[in-house]
């Protein structure tokens, strides 16, 4: 609540993009996945696909695996039958649906060990006791750290490199730098569901503020900012709009813009930096013929 009154009262107002992660939310991500406009997950697939079998050999078989911001699983669970994971865990924010998600793995896969941990990693990473310390592997696919800047992505990282202890290892997907075109259309398609996804964030605050945004005074901007290389979305007042909740208002201007998320874009070479900066060493770097994506094995460099 701290956190979105924070953002909505800054000069430059933003809202993390957490916040999208409703059921609603997550179901909308689901078929943003099934666009022809978005490539990340089918790339990302496709890298995951092709290189299984060196996947396998980097990461081993019989380690716990650590899937970070699950979403609906299926990327991870895609490998179980390579991997033959001693356990499962699958941390979100959107607990709901990571529920049904791994309601219907399990029946899937009745054999594997698996745990639902419904946390914001974004801050903390304090696993249960039922999560196993042994061999610690940890996902964070679809691009997601690509959210942070680098002084928040940093310490994310360095939180993971801590829980996962010497013999762990990161399995990363990271997003390149392409095309200023194919990124904007990745971001504003034609159908108009990421624009759906990004206003869906203020029926989301609405419920959690009790506050009163109205969709039809917001559109949906997603830009391509190449100086800090990232993808931005915004929310822009369509006229004058006063927002109010319960001991708070925020008046905004006609286009004035809410920034509700960056999607960074790297090369090879600044998303090995990150990860050396983290304390990581990049082991493997796997890419699609495009250049489009990147899937990298990383161990920790120190403890
Ligand atoms: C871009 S989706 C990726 C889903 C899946 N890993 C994939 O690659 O298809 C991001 C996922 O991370 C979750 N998420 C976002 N921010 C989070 C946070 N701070 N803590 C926990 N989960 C988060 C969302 O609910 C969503 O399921």
């Amino acid at each position: 609540m701290d956190e979105l009154k924070r953002g909505l009262l800054a000069s430059d107002a933003w809202i993390a993009p957490k916040f999208f992660y409703d059921l609603l939310g997550s179901r909308l991500f689901a078929a943003i996945t099934a666009l022809p406009e978005y490539y990340p997950p089918r790339v990302e697939a496709e890298i995951l696909t092709t290189y299984r079998k060196e996947i396998a050999q980097a990461l081993g078989t019989r380690a716990t695996l650590i899937d970070l911001g699950a979403g609906n699983c299926e990327k991870v669970a895609g490998l179980f039958p390579i991997l033959q994971p001693a356990q499962y865990v699958a941390v979100d924010i959107s607990v709901d649906f990571l529920r049904d998600a791994l309601d219907h793995l399990s029946r899937q896969y009745p054999d594997t060990d698996m745990v639902g941990v419904g946390v914001d990693f974004s801050t903390q990473l304090n696993l249960p006791a039922d999560v196993s310390d042994k061999r610690r592997t940890f996902f964070y696919l679809g691009s997601s750290i690509g959210n942070f800047p680098a002084a928040e992505a940093v310490p994310l990282l360095e939180r993971l490199r801590r829980n996962m202890g010497a013999e762990g290892g990161l399995l990363i997907g990271m997003d390149l730098v392409k095309p200023i075109a194919t990124l904007e259309a990745a971001y504003d398609d034609a159908l108009g569901v990421t624009a759906a996804f990004n206003r869906n964030v203020l029926l989301h605050i609405n419920r959690i503020l009790v506050s009163d945004f109205k969709l039809e005074d917001w559109r949906h901007v997603a830009l391509f900012n190449p100086q800090a290389s990232r993808i931005e979305m915004h929310l822009e007042a369509l006229r004058e709009v006063r927002v109010t909740w319960p001991g708070g208002e925020r008046l905004f201007a006609a286009q004035e813009r809410i920034h509700t998320e960056n999607s960074y874009k790297y090369t090879p070479e600044s998303a090995r930096t990150l990860l050396q900066q983290a304390g990581f060493m990049a082991k493997q770097v796997w890419t699609d013929p495009m250049g489009y994506f990147a899937l990298i094995y990383a161990t920790p460099s120190r403890v």
